[in-house]
């Protein structure tokens, strides 16, 4: 891959533990989105806060995908660290599993674009669990490429899955964030609670 023009904008802090899936929610969940998952790894916090929100609208359970081994926080190493990961096909091991995978049938999966794809870490995760059956809607924040060729990838690490109508986000997604989310949710058939 050649010149990338995009900068990162560093507004979050991509070590947090709050990864583990949550029922704390559970009672505030409408009878549509409890059986609905948000999966998702970030690492300047664009991904992380669109996540936060659709939580906020869903009362979804949700998990933060945390590598093992972080990655580097300084951006121009994180791009050679991810360059590598991307061509050895690497599957970072996750920090954090989810349990109970059969309960979900809807997986809202986020993750910023890297490298025109996905982070190696979302392809560990979705190598981990069976998806026949469910539905995969990915969003995914970018510095201009939009999904890049994430959505080929992810049909092809969980190939027995519907893959639903993505909402791509330019980095933070800006001011219309909240209803752009607004309307991907309702254009998958979710209601906010
Ligand atoms: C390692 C790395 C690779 C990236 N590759 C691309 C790319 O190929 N295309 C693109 O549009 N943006 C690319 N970006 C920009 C990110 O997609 C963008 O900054 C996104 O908002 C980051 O989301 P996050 O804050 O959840 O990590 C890259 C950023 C990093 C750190």
């Amino acid at each position: 891959m050649s010149n990338i023009g995009f900068r990162v904008a560093r507004n979050g802090d991509n070590n947090s533990d709050t990864t583990v899936v949550s029922d704390t929610n559970r009672d505030l969940q409408t009878e549509n989105s409890g059986n609905i998952l948000i999966a998702y790894f970030s690492w300047s916090g664009n991904t992380e806060n669109a996540a936060r929100i659709i939580r906020e609208k869903t009362g979804a359970d949700i998990i933060e995908l945390n590598p093992v081994e972080p990655y580097s926080e300084n951006y121009n190493e994180v791009l050679d660290e991810a360059q590598e990961d991307m061509n050895n096909d690497a599957r970072p091991e996750l920090a954090n599993h989810v349990e109970n995978m059969e309960q979900y049938d809807t997986i809202l999966l986020g993750y910023p674009n890297w490298w025109a794809t996905i982070p190696m870490p979302v392809a560990s995760f979705l190598e981990e669990y069976d998806f026949s059956g469910k539905t995969i809607i990915p969003f995914c924040s970018h510095g201009g490429g939009e999904f890049g060729q994430s959505i080929t990838d992810i049909s092809k690490l969980a190939p027995n899955s519907k893959i639903g109508e993505g909402l791509s986000i330019h980095y933070s997604g800006g001011s219309s964030l909240e209803s752009d989310i607004s309307d991907w949710l309702s254009s998958n058939g979710i209601q906010e609670q």
